[in-house]
């Protein structure tokens, strides 16, 4: 120790010699210029912990915040429904029983002057179920009163297929666009006398060829549903035929409402004729 001032100090890093640059006397200003833990230098740790805690607590609090903005964002944009493949879906009968090849061959023909359809995959996704094949026996030679042996057809004379119910157009739904039996309208689109119209602008397709385009506006076929039986003759849905573009109204046609689950029931609904034909 060296005198200061007529004092004795303990040794510093600030000497007596040089100026105080604090202000302060020599014990405080050690304590402060202090950069490591010392025994007895308790006001430099508590600062230390200080800080940390207010960095601890800022961090908590960011988090939090964040947290609550995410939740928030959640909540403003709900998560995407859908589902990730198709499923096997059986068809049930506007009765509630399983629907049958047999119930709709003795049921259902191409003079049925009503929609008959189904949802699939999706809860808002309708479905056209036609039996193209005439009540009357065969197909006459210009196949105008119906048609057998169709794409993807199943049943006796391959003639019970299934379409969207939703126009590829603009996406009118059933019943604007509904399945015109022979003679409806006087207008024969593509020389066909029976086809799906839509009543919105004037579509139509081709029930007997993958709902071809016949008419425009629309330039897209409707999907197709992928039918199949098994050995008792119930009917199942299980997926769009490979070239199916999506619904419309929908990027994808997994995507945007949720599934109809194990099975789908038939719904018949009165059609809204529009001989608008262009
Ligand atoms: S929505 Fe069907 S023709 Fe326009």
């Amino acid at each position: 120790m060296r005198p200061v001032d007529g004092l004795y100090a303990p040794a510093s890093r600030i000497t007596a010699g040089r100026p105080n640059p604090f202000g302060m006397p020599l014990g405080q200003i050690r304590r402060v210029a202090s950069v490591g833990p010392r025994d007895g230098d308790d006001d430099v740790d508590e600062t230390k912990r200080n800080i940390l805690k207010m960095v601890a607590v800022a961090g908590l609090v960011a988090a939090g915040a964040g947290g609550l903005a995410g939740g928030a964002l959640q909540y403003i944009q709900p998560p995407t429904v859908g589902i990730s493949a198709y499923p096997k879906v059986q068809l049930i009968d506007v009765d509630g029983s399983p629907l049958t090849v047999a119930k709709v061959e003795s049921e259902y023909n191409v003079e049925s002057n009503q929609d008959v359809f189904f949802y699939y995959p999706l809860l808002n996704e309708p479905n056209f179920l036609l039996n193209l094949y005439p009540a009357s026996g065969s197909p006459n030679s210009g196949q105008t009163n119906g048609a057998e042996n169709v794409p993807y057809g199943i049943g006796t004379h391959s003639s019970i297929v299934a379409y969207s119910g939703i126009c590829q157009h603009l996406g009118c739904p059933i019943p604007a666009i509904s399945f015109y039996p022979p003679g409806t309208c006087p207008q024969t689109p593509g020389g066909k006398t029976f086809y799906i119209h839509c009543s919105c602008h004037g579509s139509t397709y081709d029930v007997a060829n993958k709902a071809s385009n016949l008419t425009g506006p629309a330039v897209i076929p409707l999907p197709q549903v992928l039918l199949e039986t098994d050995t008792a003759g119930n009917i199942y849905a299980y997926g769009m035929t490979p070239g199916s573009a999506p619904v419309n109204g929908h990027l994808n046609t997994l995507q945007g409402d949720y599934g109809v689950g194990s099975t789908s029931q038939l719904t018949k609904q009165t059609p809204i004729i529009l001989c608008n034909i262009a």
